[in-house]
């Protein structure tokens, strides 16, 4: 066969790099993604140069087939003002998923941080706080109805030991604020998965691991519906759980829920960057890789942005940093070929996927992660 030039040309020009969903659908996940968040934005404004370079690699869905908003639906960008809904910031990304043919996780309906400040600044009743959280589920979670593969319903309800934080919605509300939030979001979208999702709920016997396997039960035996536990996996990599830990830790939840999944991921470094450190680092991925294909519930992994320089971790934690897939310069972190090769080897030693034995089997290598609840 002879190749035409131009086609020639795009295949050389492909990058080879494009693939960390193409293979996470092969060992079994129903996606790998990448959270984004508005151009021109926080993390993002001083970068303006770097984004159709950024641009091209999000784009590409072999490499991230799902992504979730780091910020725009926040109640900060949702209802900056008592029932001024605004989804500009939300519809950036909601709108990059739609284009692109990404699942879209959304995130986070009840969060006490980057809360509106009016939530925090009002003398609450009990009954008017009721109302507020119940009108921003149903305005927020309506407006997105039926475009949210999973929402966060409730996010970080957890404090370090394990027992509910402090938050305006607990003070007033209790833990009744939680069950609020998920019968609302069952009630507007029913499509959805619910969420848990927090930080710190990685280890099997971590406090807060148990604290949020009390939260879920406690929904449960208050009838309500929740579908999944989001580890948000922001991790380190000079002392991280190792496969058998994120693997125990999943199977307890997943014990009591559908589905878990790790929502967040990054492992940052502490400063400055060194061999060891990258190496540490892609140690630590590679764990979140086989576990997630090692634990059935697991549906996949989202990485908190994929570009060093729009990371939360610079900011939020001085002198640590360089947490994601891609250096500032463009150049790939040891991490990432790390998870390639380790979905690759999973795939081949899985039972019952495709490129195992071949001709064996339905010769699919996925299918018990499915859209099918969704119901695409
Ligand atoms: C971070 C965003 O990435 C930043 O841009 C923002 O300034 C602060 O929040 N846990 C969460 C995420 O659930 O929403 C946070 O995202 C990181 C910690």
């Amino acid at each position: 066969m002879k190749l035409s030039t131009p086609l020639l040309a795009s295949a050389l020009l492909t990058p080879a790099t494009a693939q960390l969903h193409a293979l996470a659908r092969k060992a079994g996940l129903l996606y790998f993604g990448a959270a984004t968040d508005t151009p021109g934005q926080r993390e993002r404004a001083p970068y303006p140069d770097s984004y159709p370079q950024y641009d091209a690699i999000f784009e590409n869905n072999d490499e991230f087939g799902q992504t979730t908003p780091t910020n725009g639906q926040k109640w900060l960008f949702a209802e900056p003002e008592p029932r001024l809904f605004n989804f500009t910031e939300g519809d950036v990304v909601a709108d990059l998923a739609r284009s692109q043919g990404k699942l879209l996780r959304c995130h986070a309906l009840v969060w006490h941080s980057q809360l509106a400040p009016w939530v925090e600044e009002t003398e609450w009743t009990a009954e008017a706080l009721r109302d507020a959280i119940t009108r921003h589920i149903r305005a927020v979670a309506g407006y997105y109805r039926g475009r949210c593969y999973a929402w966060d319903v409730v996010n970080e309800a957890l404090d370090e030991d394990g027992t509910y934080r402090k938050s305006v919605f607990y003070n007033v509300l209790g833990e009744e604020y939680i069950k609020l939030a998920f019968a609302t979001a069952a009630e507007v979208d029913p499509g959805a998965k619910l969420y848990y999702n927090d930080y710190g709920i990685e280890r099997p016997d971590s406090v807060k691991t148990a604290g949020a396997i009390r939260l879920v039960k406690m929904l449960q035996d208050a009838g309500l519906r929740i579908d999944g536990v989001g580890m948000q996996a922001h991790l380190h990599a000079d002392n991280h759980p190792s496969a058998d830990d994120l693997i125990a830790t999943s199977e307890q939840y997943a014990k009591l829920v559908k589905e878990v999944a790790f929502t967040e991921l990054d492992v940052r470094i502490k400063m400055p960057v060194n061999e060891t450190k990258l190496e540490w680092q892609a140690d630590c991925y590679q764990k979140v890789v086989e576990a997630c294909v090692k634990v059935k519930a697991c549906v996949g992994i989202t990485v908190w942005d994929f570009y060093d320089p729009f990371s939360w971790v610079p900011d939020t934690f001085p002198g640590q940093g360089a947490s994601l897939l891609w250096f500032e310069d463009f150049t790939k972190h040891p991490a990432y070929d790390r998870m390639v090769d380790t979905f690759k080897k999973l795939i081949r030693d899985k039972p019952g996927c495709k490129d195992k034995g071949k001709g064996k089997g339905k010769g699919k290598g996925r299918g018990r992660r499915t859209l099918a609840a969704r119901g695409e």
